[in-house]
């Protein structure tokens, strides 16, 4: 599932997670930003450390860290229910280093799975967002994400079941295709 890497963004490139990578995930579920929207994953390393090596076993998931140009762990991007027989896929995306949001560098880090999900095969991606996550909304739009439907009561949060968009995006051919097309 590593295959390609990293992948190059304009300001950022996406890298396999490693294992060292894991508190600093942990550390952004400090922030109730992170949690507000992107929900609380993992009490701690350790749980952590579980849902990495089950990633790593499994061909329907991928998680990518975000790194800056310096090398700097931003945040993650994720493909979950990676459908092979439709060729599509769920993202979810964090920049959990607050310092880092609101900088374009998400919308770049969006494009850049794009392209890796495309050169994995893939010809769709999907998204849920809380439908009052605006900094969410404005920045999957920027990175070429189409409102698809509203989920009603799509999501338990702490202050009760909220309204979910299901956001969808086209990829474009995988570079093989694209080479196989034009010789
Ligand atoms: C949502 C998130 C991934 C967006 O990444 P980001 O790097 O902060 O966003 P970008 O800077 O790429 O934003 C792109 C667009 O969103 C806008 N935006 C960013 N932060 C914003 C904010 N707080 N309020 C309003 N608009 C905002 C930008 O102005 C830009 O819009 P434009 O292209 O129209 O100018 C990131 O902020 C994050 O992880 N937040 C916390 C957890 C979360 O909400 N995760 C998503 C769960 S679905």
């Amino acid at each position: 599932m590593a295959s390609g890497m990293p992948i190059r963004g304009r300001r950022v490139a996406l890298t396999p997670l490693a294992p060292s990578d894991l508190p600093w995930l942990v550390g952004w579920e400090a922030d109730p930003e992170v949690t507000r929207f992107a929900g609380r994953r993992f009490r701690d390393t350790a749980e952590a450390l579980a849902w990495w090596r089950a990633v790593q076993a499994d061909p329907r998931r991928a998680a990518l860290a975000i790194r800056t140009a310096a090398g700097r762990l931003i945040g993650d991007v994720e493909l979950v229910e990676i459908n092979w027989v439709r060729r599509e896929a769920e993202v979810r995306i964090r920049i959990g280093d607050r310092a880092h949001r609101g900088q374009g560098l998400g919308r770049d880090a969006l494009e850049a799975a794009a392209r890796y999900a495309a050169d994995l095969g893939l010809r769709q991606l999907f998204l849920r967002v809380d439908v009052r996550n605006v900094a969410a909304l404005r920045c999957y739009r920027a990175a070429g994400f189409h409102r698809r439907a509203r989920l009603r009561a799509g999501r338990r949060r702490a202050e009760g079941v909220v309204d979910m968009y299901l956001m969808v995006r086209l990829l474009p051919p995988a570079a093989r295709e694209r080479r196989a097309v034009h010789g």
